[in-house]
């Protein structure tokens, strides 16, 4: 009996070391684009990683991409986080978890303003229950995907993270803006919630090993799976939505950040919060490479790095379009030690690796 308790106490110790080291993440929303990046950057880490998604716009096979990229198979809960009871059941199985970073959400702007409740009960009530079920279980830390979206059309370029919100410009945006006032409200009613918002300009790319990258449902609505798509012949045209806006060559301008840039950012941000490193106990940050850069020179520096040809045309404005948006990211250079390491060649050049790949033709 002694030997067995000291057995125990023994075993206890080193669970405990162990725990002090793997600190243990959920990921929601984490077979999705950014999600499926992120774990990966979490798992080469040297974090332990659990994966909640209910698979309405992702599909499993980045988790067999995942596993092949880390060597790691890391559990996997098929789960809608609106489902508080199945939610409290993950969390129930998977004890002992360090920190939560929320990608879940719909994402689809035009969707948005036809279906708004779908977007206002889905964004909104997993974010509730999340903040709702996070003190039950001892979790103290979240970080959350935001988005530029919330800056509308800024006065001042580059947009500062104390640029003033602008009135969202649909449900999708909206979902944004209320995401992080609710957190905000609750990270001050409690004295132990942390978090950190990150507001995403506009993500592309793929791992470098095209075993993971974006997979859109249908018809893309961004543009970049639209130009791969285009250039590998899924699509026959790609169109430009304007070249009469007020910029050098008429068209929109967006800071393009690589996918892996940006996971890489979320595991400087759950490990600054882990480890009580954040200055006030809600932060938010911009994560952006810092250049604007326009849909027509997007087409063009595509072309040049594959050497495929895209057949586009100039079409219509598409209504809620913000004419230039690109980031300051000083604040995130210098409070995270961030900053994104990949051209926008090679970004472009892994989203078209991606496309041949999923297209078995590469
Ligand atoms: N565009 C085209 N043709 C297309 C698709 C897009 O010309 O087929 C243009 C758009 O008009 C825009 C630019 O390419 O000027 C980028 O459009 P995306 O749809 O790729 O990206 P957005 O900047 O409009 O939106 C993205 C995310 C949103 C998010 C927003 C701000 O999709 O979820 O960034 O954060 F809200």
């Amino acid at each position: 009996m002694k030997e067995k308790s000291k057995k125990f106490k023994y075993f206890t110790y080193i669970r405990s070391k162990f725990d002090y080291i793997m600190k243990k993440i959920l990921v929601t929303g984490g077979t999705g684009f950014i999600g499926s990046h992120t774990v990966v950057e979490l798992i080469n880490a040297g974090y332990e990683v659990v994966i909640a998604d209910n698979l309405s716009n992702s599909k499993t096979g980045s988790l067999e991409g995942i596993e092949q990229i880390t060597g790691v198979k890391a559990p996997f809960e098929r789960v809608d986080l609106c489902d508080k009871v199945a939610f409290e059941a993950l969390l129930k199985k998977h004890r002992s978890i360090n920190a939560v970073i929320h990608f879940a959400a719909f994402k689809a702007v035009g969707e948005s303003v036809e279906q708004p409740l779908k977007y206002y009960h889905n964004n909104l009530t997993s974010l509730i229950n999340l903040l709702d079920l996070m003190p039950q279980y001892g979790i103290e830390n979240i970080v959350f995907s935001s988005s530029c979206t919330v800056y509308g059309q800024p006065e001042q370029l580059p947009v500062t993270e104390q640029s003033p919100i602008q009135p969202a410009t649909s449900p999708y945006g909206q979902t944004k803006q209320i995401s992080e006032t609710i957190i905000r409200d609750v990270v001050a009613a409690s004295d132990r919630i942390k978090s950190i918002a990150l507001r995403y300009f506009n993500p592309i790319g793929a791992h470098a090993s095209a075993l993971i990258g974006e997979l859109p449902v249908g018809t893309p609505n961004n543009l970049m799976p639209f130009i791969t798509q285009t250039a590998i012949g899924i699509r026959e045209q790609l169109n430009v939505f304007g070249n009469d806006y007020n910029t050098p060559d008429g068209s929109c301008i967006r800071d393009y950040i690589h996918v892996v840039d940006l996971a890489k950012a979320h595991v400087t941000a759950v490990s600054r919060l882990m480890e009580n490193r954040n200055k006030k106990p809600f932060e938010i940050f911009n994560l952006g490479t810092g250049t604007g850069v326009s849909v027509l020179e997007l087409i063009t520096t595509f072309e040049k790095v594959t050497g495929v040809k895209l057949n586009y045309r100039i079409v219509g404005r598409r209504a809620g379009d913000t004419e230039q948006v690109w980031a300051d990211t000083s604040f995130a250079n210098n409070e995270l030690g961030w900053k994104t390491l990949s051209t926008l060649e090679e970004t472009l050049l892994s989203a078209w690796n991606w496309e041949k790949r999923i297209n078995n033709n590469g």
